[in-house]
């Protein structure tokens, strides 16, 4: 489906550009914006993001590719990001990941077919002070046991 920012996201585009040397630079801004808007980075999202920065398909692949922020599916309504980095591993994180697995029958990438939960095992989040963590959409939920990630995803539901 063809994909166009709205007005006032075109707006919201446009003003970033006067923070950046070149148009190219506001990628990472301007691929969140759309994200926002359209759930995920579809196809027809880097066609237009491509064209409004003036750039190659590929260079904006390589972004969204590299960066775990950006979604190449419709995410669910809860989108898991569970850490398996060094810091969160020493801390049992690979302990959480197999029960959340289990828990929620999904595999990385994976969305449940309620559309509740997308599920995705991620590098470093930032967070190694306060390991093992998860992210549930923009919010880091920290020193996890197995038990209380277990909790935090039944008080989802
Ligand atoms: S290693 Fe998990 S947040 Fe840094």
């Amino acid at each position: 489906m063809e994909f166009k920012f709205t007005v006032e996201n075109h707006e919201k585009v446009v003003k970033l550009f006067d923070n950046y040397p070149t148009k190219k630079a506001a990628v990472m801004p301007v691929l969140y914006i759309a994200q926002e808007q359209n759930g995920y980075i579809s196809g027809e999202v880097i066609k237009e993001v491509s064209t409004i920065l003036e750039i190659s398909e590929e260079d904006v692949m390589g972004v969204v590719t590299f960066y775990t922020m950006y979604h190449q599916h419709m995410p669910g309504k809860y989108h898991l990001q569970v850490c398996t980095n060094v810091s969160c591993m020493l801390r049992g994180a690979y302990d959480i990941w197999e029960a959340v697995k289990t828990k929620t029958g999904l595999k990385n990438g994976e969305t449940s077919a309620d559309g509740l939960f997308s599920l995705e095992e991620v590098e470093c989040m930032g967070s190694c002070g306060t390991a093992p963590m998860i992210a549930v959409n923009e919010d880091f939920h920290d020193n996890l046991t197995k038990e209380t990630a277990l909790e935090l995803i039944d008080s989802l539901k």
